[in-house]
């Protein structure tokens, strides 16, 4: 009961406590505990962005606990493209939800919507802001596959500019004793907002330019998309498409116990033909944001405590 009503906008909000109660209630529903934990609930899944995973494994977590869902899979099939604002969209269908799952493409969208609304708000990705829910599934696969997240060493490689699973799985991870690599071109570096973060939390980080250099040393690489999208000018997006690729070339730079993480959608940072290896555990991830999102509907209901 805790947690009931919280809304879900930005890992600075949490804290570990929140985070070590979801990882454990995850585990429990992933055992089969917690079905219909909000059964007879409403839940909105308004997607004003694009999305496979985050959309589809809300759906079916929302199957799992047994609520039925509304909503929308774009904003071109919403009153949006009649004009209508993002809070009378949101204050109408508060009317009608418990619990709102809402993606939107400009940052602070949903900070806005829990501003407006009575039920509580999870963001599923809110441009290159925060995405909340991706970051639980990433650290409950991470604690699950390595027994734990204490003195991990982790690369971050990609795009750590606009990447909003990095923005919220850094904050995350201030909060255990980890150690960080971030892997990135000069001009996708972590913003230093975030780098103030985690000296703030004391966190020891090392910036490299190639995974390469520190491969042997990671526990976990967790590669990311260059976010095309929203790159202003696409001048400066072609000089860094590409620049990275995990392949049977290079793989072993890493040491054989590192686990591969991506949040996907993938372009070309990880060739298919690694998808085979015992370390690449990325699809394994995907199917974990079932679990986490049902036990994360459960717990903001009230009903898993
Ligand atoms: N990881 C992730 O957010 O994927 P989607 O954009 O497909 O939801």
């Amino acid at each position: 009961m805790k947690y009931k009503g919280l809304d879900i906008i930005s890992l600075r909000d949490l804290d570990r406590d929140f985070l070590d109660f979801l990882l454990a209630k995850t585990k429990e529903v992933k055992e089969g505990k917690w079905q219909n934990s909000c059964k007879g609930m409403v839940v909105a899944s308004l997607f004003f962005e694009p999305s496979t995973r985050t959309k589809l494994s809300f759906d079916t977590a929302i199957a799992l606990t047994g609520a039925s869902m509304i909503g929308f899979s774009s904003a071109g099939t919403s009153s949006t493209a009649k004009g209508e604002s993002l809070s009378d969209t949101i204050k109408t269908v508060d009317q009608y939800a418990d619990i709102i799952v809402m993606r939107h493409s400009i940052e602070g969208a949903a900070r806005r919507a829990a501003e407006v609304a009575q039920a509580p708000i999870i963001n599923a990705g809110d441009g290159a802001n925060q995405h909340p829910t991706q970051t639980f599934l990433d650290l409950f696969t991470i604690h699950e596959l390595k027994g734990g997240i204490e003195k991990l060493k982790i690369g971050l490689m990609g795009d750590l500019r606009f990447g909003r699973m990095i923005h919220s799985l850094a904050m995350a991870l201030s909060y255990y004793n980890v150690e960080l690599y971030l892997i990135s071109p000069s001009i996708l570096q972590l913003p230093s907002y975030y780098l103030d973060y985690l000296d703030s939390k004391n966190i020891k980080y090392h910036i490299v330019e190639d995974f390469v250099e520190v491969g042997k040393e990671l526990d976990v690489l967790y590669c990311t998309r260059i976010q095309r999208e929203r790159f202003a000018d696409p001048v400066e997006y072609e000089k860094v498409a590409g620049c990275y690729e995990i392949s049977s070339k290079n793989i072993d730079s890493l040491s054989k116990d590192t686990i591969i993480l991506h949040p996907l959608p993938r372009v070309n940072e990880i060739n298919p033909e690694v998808d085979n290896d015992p370390r690449a555990k990325y699809f394994y991830q995907a199917k974990n944001g079932v679990y986490t999102r049902a036990a994360l509907l459960g717990i903001v209901a009230g009903n898993i405590s």
